[in-house]
């Protein structure tokens, strides 16, 4: 089998590697990608229900995960979602802005694909699919730099620059391999204990019952960590447990053994609306009141639960209304788990940030060793914003290599 030479080897055809490969690219470097795929970005295509929320506008570091906050600032401020507009723009993309800053394709999630393989030939980048990677050995045994040979089910390489772009553990199916903390723990670096996120709750049994029948069922909320993070999206229940936007967002906060704390009604104090049913409506249930502000189906079920009174609302009590108000505001759940790496979207920890450059990606110890995008300890919050760490951190790399 020949050994095929190449300045930078990147390991992962996904959105961080590809960005990152066309940038070395442009810079005259002969650049190789090698994935296990049959395609390249395969996230990408079934991002966003196959139309790929591609960043948000409002991309700040505060919309991520990392033990060193400070981490993503040199990367994101060098690369925008600006930046990546402008480059969709220049291709002639259809898209949309949906709500909070997401953009989304208006066509096909393969548009994003087509882009980044139209710069990626332009930048005279080889990309070997179908290349699983089965070993990686420094060319000399010092940390002087001497590169990196890479045996693959294809070919052998050896480069200068190896860039570890091999993304998280999510959807196995798809791919998804732990490679690239291996490669990283072969070369002393620290990687953080990792873990499903934007993930969807799996429930207790006592609790699948309660709610048995409301699949289907989604409403706007604000739902809050224990550690008092929150936020106000939809949540959705499901024949396996709680999903929607809301919970998803949370699950990256959430820790096993915690409840989630749930204002089921974030826009209308229960108790003011309390006092204008006594008004204009005494006769009538606080079951059929209630069913004007939530889906019908919910109330119902906590009726028939007998969470929530059916009295008629001029016969309900100050401590009625009091204990009201703490379970629509306040309806905790104590999930069982999660789905797991199976339908989540990102992996929390990965290759701790203190190995790394946040300017170049480099490992501090390993000279000529990259990692970008999710493989690293940089997690986003729903919305675009893990997209925009994968442009910004392959930039960034993609300069420095
Ligand atoms: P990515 O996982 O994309 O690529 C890694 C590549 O490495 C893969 O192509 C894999 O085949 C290859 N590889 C792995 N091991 C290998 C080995 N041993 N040998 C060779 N190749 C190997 N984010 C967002 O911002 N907006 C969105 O709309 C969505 N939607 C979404 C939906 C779903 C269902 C999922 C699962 C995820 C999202 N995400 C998202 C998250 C987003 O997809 C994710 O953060 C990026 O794809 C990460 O990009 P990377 O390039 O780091 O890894």
């Amino acid at each position: 089998m020949s050994v095929v030479q190449t300045d930078v080897l990147v390991i992962g055809a996904g959105a961080a590697g590809l960005m990152c490969a066309a940038t070395a690219g442009y810079r005259g470097k002969s650049v190789t990608i090698v994935d296990m795929g049959k395609k390249p970005g395969r996230k990408i295509l079934i991002s966003g229900g196959g139309r790929c929320n591609f960043t948000n506008e409002n991309a700040r570091p505060e919309n991520y995960l990392c033990q060193n906050p400070h981490f993503v600032k040199s990367a994101l401020s060098r690369y925008s979602a600006q930046d990546f507009i402008e480059l969709v723009d220049r291709h002639g993309l259809a898209y949309h802005h949906k709500t909070l800053g997401q953009l989304f394709c208006d066509d096909s999630a393969q548009d994003i694909v087509d882009i980044l393989m139209i710069e990626c030939d332009w930048a005279g980048v080889n990309i070997a699919l179908r290349s699983e990677v089965l070993s990686v050995t420094p060319l000399s045994e010092d940390e002087s730099g001497q590169g990196y040979q890479v045996v693959t089910s294809g070919d052998t390489y050896q480069c200068q620059s190896l860039v570890i772009a091999s993304g998280g553990l999510t959807m196995p199916k798809l791919g998804a391999t732990p490679i690239g903390y291996k490669i990283a723990e072969q070369f002393g670096l620290n990687v953080l204990p990792t873990m499903a996120a934007l993930v969807p709750f799996t429930l207790h049994d006592h609790d699948k019952q309660r709610f048995d029948g409301l699949s289907g069922i989604s409403l706007p909320t604000v739902v809050t960590a224990d550690d008092g993070t929150q936020f106000r999206e939809n949540i959705l229940f499901t024949h396996r447990g709680l999903s929607g936007p809301a919970i998803l967002q949370i699950s990256s906060f959430w820790r096993a053994g915690q409840a989630v704390t749930i204002d089921l009604l974030p826009d209308s104090p229960i108790a003011e609306l309390v006092k204008e049913w006594r008004q204009n409506s005494p006769q009538k249930s606080l079951k059929n009141l209630l069913t004007t502000v939530l889906p019908k189906r919910l109330v119902e079920a906590m009726v028939n639960n007998k969470e929530l009174t059916d009295k008629v609302i001029s016969q309900l009590s100050n401590e009625e209304v009091t204990y009201l108000q703490q379970y629509l505001h306040h309806w905790q759940i104590k999930p069982n788990g999660t789905e797991g790496y199976r339908t989540a979207e990102v992996t929390l920890g990965g290759v701790d940030t203190d190995e790394l450059s946040s300017k170049t990606f480099e490992a501090k110890n390993a000279k000529g060793l990259f990692f970008i995008g999710e493989v690293i300890d940089v997690t986003g919050w729903l919305g675009g914003y893990n997209f925009q760490f994968a442009w910004s951190s392959g930039v960034a790399c993609g300069q420095a290599v």
